[in-house]
């Protein structure tokens, strides 16, 4: 209730924004460890919309099939469950964001999707319990930084360039009365996405004094995520350093080399987070 209510006071209208329907159809199914590749392609076969523009991504060159790819359930065989989730989840959240003032669309989205993938690519590998939503957990992570930026263009644009050093969160709260990772949190409490996913959100930037042991794992994975990418896909304008991402590793039982597996596997998916830019984000 009182998420709601500063919701609802950050954004100054009645309603929030709203989640599409088959972003909660594929989190369930993501969630059930029986649920199949052809149960996946039916969810998003049925949202017209979503079919056409996941394929449009699928026969860009970025993915370099040879042959066009014709439908959802052809484009599943060839790049498996992992890949048609994202695909869809990335493509549905950005088109129902599409348009915010204060950040750099373009460069938001491209750190979401990065930070999407690589989070993924950890709870893969980490074998991870928040695999199921590590994904959108990524995509939704700093949300809050857009919607404070449709709130207040101006006082964001402030807020994200000045670079006194003092953390991000810290300027957030002291300009907006909330800080992004807790606006996300509310935002995702207020979608019912769930206690993990929720809690992920809201824990995943830590202030010195806020311990690092308490906060939730997936929070922990968003966190080192943040800081594996934040040379090649920085979210311009709102530079969120991450001091405690070896401490972090350690404490997810990471070591060096395992990160920089991950890293490399996750080399081609990060190519393609160009595609959603300048294919996917641009339909609508
Ligand atoms: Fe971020
Ligand atoms: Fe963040």
């Amino acid at each position: 209730m009182q998420g709601q209510q500063t919701l609802k006071h950050i954004l100054r209208v009645d309603e929030v924004p709203t989640l599409p329907e088959v972003i909660h159809r594929i989190l369930a199914i993501s969630g059930d460890p029986a649920a199949s590749m052809r149960q996946l392609t039916e969810v998003v076969s049925q949202d017209l919309a979503l079919t056409a523009n996941v394929i449009r991504l699928v026969n860009s060159a970025y993915f370099g099939f040879s042959r066009p790819i014709h439908n959802i359930h052809q484009a599943g065989v060839l790049l498996g469950f992992q890949s048609i989730r994202s695909l869809s989840l990335g493509t549905s959240v950005i088109q129902q964001f599409s348009g915010p003032k204060g950040v750099d669309e373009r460069s938001f989205w491209r750190h979401s999707l990065a930070v999407a993938t690589v989070a993924t690519g950890l709870c893969e590998r980490g074998h991870h319990s928040a695999l199921p939503v590590a994904f959108l957990s990524g995509l939704l992570t700093d949300l809050g930084v857009l919607l404070l930026a449709l709130h207040n263009p101006e006082v964001a644009q402030e807020v994200y360039s000045t670079q006194d050093g003092e953390p991000v969160l810290l300027r957030e709260r002291a300009a907006f009365g909330i800080d992004h990772a807790t606006l996300g949190a509310e935002l995702a409490d207020h979608w019912h996405l769930g206690s993990t996913l929720t809690a992920g959100i809201g824990g995943h930037h830590l202030l010195p004094d806020e311990g690092l042991e308490n906060q939730p794992e997936l929070a922990r994975i968003l966190y080192l995520s943040e800081y594996l990418v934040a040379e090649t896909h920085p979210l311009d304008g709102a530079p969120l350093a991450e001091p405690n991402a070896h401490q972090v590793a350690i404490s997810l039982g990471w070591q060096e080399a395992q990160i920089e597996e991950v890293m490399a596997n996750c080399a081609r998916p990060l190519e393609q987070v160009d595609a959603f830019i300048t294919v996917g984000a641009s339909a609508s």
